[in-house]
């Protein structure tokens, strides 16, 4: 399942990423904000953790203004690996390399268009083990 969070900085790119998945027919939790008024990203990282958590395959796509706050607050859990990605390739980089299973998308920064891109690369894209495993072994 997809899980979207956002605060009120990334409120407008959530809707248009979750127009995208509804066109698709791909269904998602949106656990907030669901409007462009002020709210502290924290709050929906955490949400977002939660529910992102409760399986394994779960993704969570997360978006604030920059993608700062939402990586910093996300990756306080030890079971979230969250990557802020602003290309396709470190999309798809996050997913082989660092098996990310939360992205973050600066809201303020990236156009509908990347972002959709960028999402595409990282629902398509696979953890590939390996030499990597060792290394996230280690961040524990
Ligand atoms: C909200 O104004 C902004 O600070 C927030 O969306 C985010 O960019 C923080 O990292």
């Amino acid at each position: 399942m997809i899980i979207l969070a956002c605060d009120h900085a990334g409120y407008p790119l959530k809707e248009e990423i979750k127009k995208f998945f509804n066109k698709e027919n791909i269904t998602t939790i949106d656990v907030g904000t669901y409007s462009t008024d002020s709210v502290d990203y924290p709050d929906y990282a955490k949400l977002g953790n939660a529910k992102v958590l409760e399986s394994d395959n779960n993704i969570g796509i997360f978006i604030c203004g920059t993608g700062v706050g939402m990586s910093i607050c996300a990756n306080r859990n030890p079971k979230i690996r969250a990557a802020l990605c602003w290309s396709p390739a470190i999309a798809a980089l996050s997913r082989q390399h660092n098996n990310a299973n939360v992205l973050v998308l600066p809201g303020r920064f990236m156009t509908k268009r990347k972002a959709i891109r960028i999402v595409k690369e990282f629902l398509t894209s696979q953890y590939e083990a390996g030499r990597h495993a060792k290394r996230l072994k280690k961040l524990n």
